[in-house]
């Protein structure tokens, strides 16, 4: 039976959002050393999910990927960006039928993708310092509402405070037949923000073929600043969990 499309739905989804740009740079340059750190980050606690993960922030689906292979439960991967959610669901589709069938993809915010009590695992990785303030806002009930009680949500730290001067990263250039891949990224404070801007580059030999940027914004935010307002929708620190990287916090019975 084909469905019927209601057409309000249908100019929200073509609906265009970032990521166009780095979308196509993001996995040749970022995934090798990114898999390990996701492994090495939340490999464990996806490892002893019971009722299912929540990767808020999927991407091009590195944690994803990850809970369904050490996981045997659900997989919830969120994800607004439709450049982001296109490798993905590529990444997906070459799975075999039974992971398949673990996992859902939400093309929306998580405020917005009503989910209840789905899992006792969430994790945001490598997103909540690219949230606005009032997105972080929206967020926090949004993920306690997606966790049963005892769940625990696992997240990158933002960087804690605004840099002091412009910080300039380079990611190891990657060959792709004739071609190698490049880019860095450019962070600097603009009032109370960092902007971050992403160049690209593809060139051959010393030729460069072409080259493309992203800008994005990033907040600051404290360990005890994200702590606080956990608290305030139910969450304590995970007792034991001091990695400076990571804050785990544990959704407390309410
Ligand atoms: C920097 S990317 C990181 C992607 C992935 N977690 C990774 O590390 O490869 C941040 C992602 O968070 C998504 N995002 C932004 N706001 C979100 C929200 N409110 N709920 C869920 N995802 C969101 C963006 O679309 C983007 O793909």
């Amino acid at each position: 039976m084909q469905p019927v499309i209601s057409r309000a739905r249908l100019d929200r989804a073509q609906s265009d959002d970032g990521y166009t740009v780095s979308a196509e740079f993001y996995d040749i340059l970022q995934a090798r050393q990114d898999e390990t750190r996701v492994r090495d980050l939340y490999g464990r606690d996806v490892a002893g999910a019971c009722l299912g993960v929540l990767d808020i922030g999927a991407g091009t689906g590195r944690v994803t990927m990850m809970s369904l292979a050490r996981s045997g439960v659900r997989v919830h991967a969120v994800e607004p960006a439709r450049a982001m959610r296109a490798p993905l669901m590529t990444r997906l589709s070459a799975l075999p039928a039974a992971r398949l069938a673990r996992v859902t993809v939400h093309p929306r915010p998580l405020d917005e993708a009503e989910l209840r009590k789905v899992a006792d695992v969430a994790v945001c990785h490598n997103m909540i310092a690219c949230l606005a303030p009032a997105d972080r806002r929206a967020l926090w009930p949004a993920v306690a509402r997606a966790l049963v009680p005892g769940g625990s949500l696992l997240l990158d730290l933002p960087p804690a405070r605004l840099p002091r001067r412009e910080i300039v990263r380079f990611y190891p250039e990657q060959r792709v037949g004739a071609h190698v891949y490049g880019g860095r990224l450019i962070m600097a404070a603009d009032r109370s923000r960092i902007r971050a801007r992403f160049e690209y580059w593809v060139r051959e030999r010393q030729r460069v073929l072409r080259e493309h940027t992203e800008t994005f914004w990033m907040w600051p935010a404290s360990r005890a600043e994200l702590t606080g307002a956990l608290a305030e929708h139910g969450f304590a620190p995970m007792p034991g969990r001091d990695d400076p990287a990571v804050l785990a916090m544990t959704l407390t019975a309410r």
